[in-house]
């Protein structure tokens, strides 16, 4: 067996483990749905902070529930303007605008993988992923679950601050074919803006005064 052919293997198998190891977490439905200061297990349960910071079930409530990571459909809360996150504390902070949805992993076993711009971009900024994490062309970046499992790419967030990496079908969330075809629908709207936005040819220098109207194009 080749070297490559090895590393592959032992490559499929790592992620095979790592992801066994995740489906097997234990449910999160009988514990607390959130720990107390105290008792949260990262901050010294003998410390003043404890009496003093607002305890995380009194505040995360109140938003919209979800039933994975840290029990808060962050999405939804801020659709439903129950959050208004600030880029800081003093100065408005104005992040970029782009919305375009990105289809991922066409040809993988797995459901295709729908990038939404939108979401992130209420939140980050295009420098948060670009273009150290991400290329800003899709498919340029050799994206890949084994990396994300080891909180690379999209695993630098999600698994650590936004939804875990359990929930497969969130990312997983479209069908080959009509992530195809939303695809195909985006290079057609793309080229039809390049045509009716590319400039007219320009005219020659006439040294007489133009005398006909131009020509309609
Ligand atoms: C945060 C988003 C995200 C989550 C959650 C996620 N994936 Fe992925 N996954 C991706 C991306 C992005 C790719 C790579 C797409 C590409 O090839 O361009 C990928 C690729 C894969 C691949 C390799 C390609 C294929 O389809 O065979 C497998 C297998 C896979 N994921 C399985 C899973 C499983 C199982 C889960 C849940 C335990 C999961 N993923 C959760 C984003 C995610
Ligand atoms: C959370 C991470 C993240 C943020 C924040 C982000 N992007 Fe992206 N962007 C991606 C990913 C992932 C891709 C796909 C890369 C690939 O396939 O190689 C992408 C692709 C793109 C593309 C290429 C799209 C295409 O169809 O080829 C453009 C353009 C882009 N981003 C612009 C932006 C701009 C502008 C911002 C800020 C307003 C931004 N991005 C913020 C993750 C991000
Ligand atoms: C820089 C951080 C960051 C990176 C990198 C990142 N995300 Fe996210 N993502 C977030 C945050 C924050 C949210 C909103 C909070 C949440 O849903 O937990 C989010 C939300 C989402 C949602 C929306 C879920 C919903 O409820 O509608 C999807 C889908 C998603 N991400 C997929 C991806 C994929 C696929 C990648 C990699 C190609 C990726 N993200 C990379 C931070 C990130």
């Amino acid at each position: 067996m080749s070297i490559l052919r090895s590393v592959a293997l032992a490559r499929s198998a790592r992620i095979l483990i790592a992801l066994a190891c995740l489906l097997s977490l234990p449910a999160t439905a009988q514990q607390p749905r959130w720990p107390s200061i105290a008792e949260d297990g990262l901050r010294d349960p003998k410390g003043p902070a404890t009496k003093i910071l607002q305890q995380p079930a009194e505040a995360l409530s109140k938003l919209a529930p979800d039933t994975a990571g840290n029990q808060v459909r962050w999405v939804e809360a801020l659709k439903q303007g129950q959050i208004k996150p600030r880029g800081s504390l003093k100065t408005l902070v104005k992040t970029g605008e782009y919305n375009k949805d990105v289809f991922l992993n066409l040809k993988g076993g797995m459901p295709a993988v729908r990038f939404p711009h939108s979401v992130h971009n209420e939140w980050l900024d295009c420098s948060n992923c670009h273009d150290h994490l991400f290329k800003k062309k899709r498919g340029a970046t050799a994206i890949s679950m084994f990396l994300i499992l080891q909180g690379e790419q999209c695993g630098v967030c999600h698994g650590a601050v936004a939804f875990p990496l359990t929930e497969c079908s969130r990312c997983h969330s479209m069908k080959r074919e009509d992530a195809l075809a939303e695809l195909a629908r985006q290079e057609a709207e793309a080229q039809a803006e390049a045509t009716t936005a590319a400039p007219p040819p320009p005219s020659p220098p006439s040294a007489t005064p133009r005398t006909s109207p131009p020509a309609k194009r």
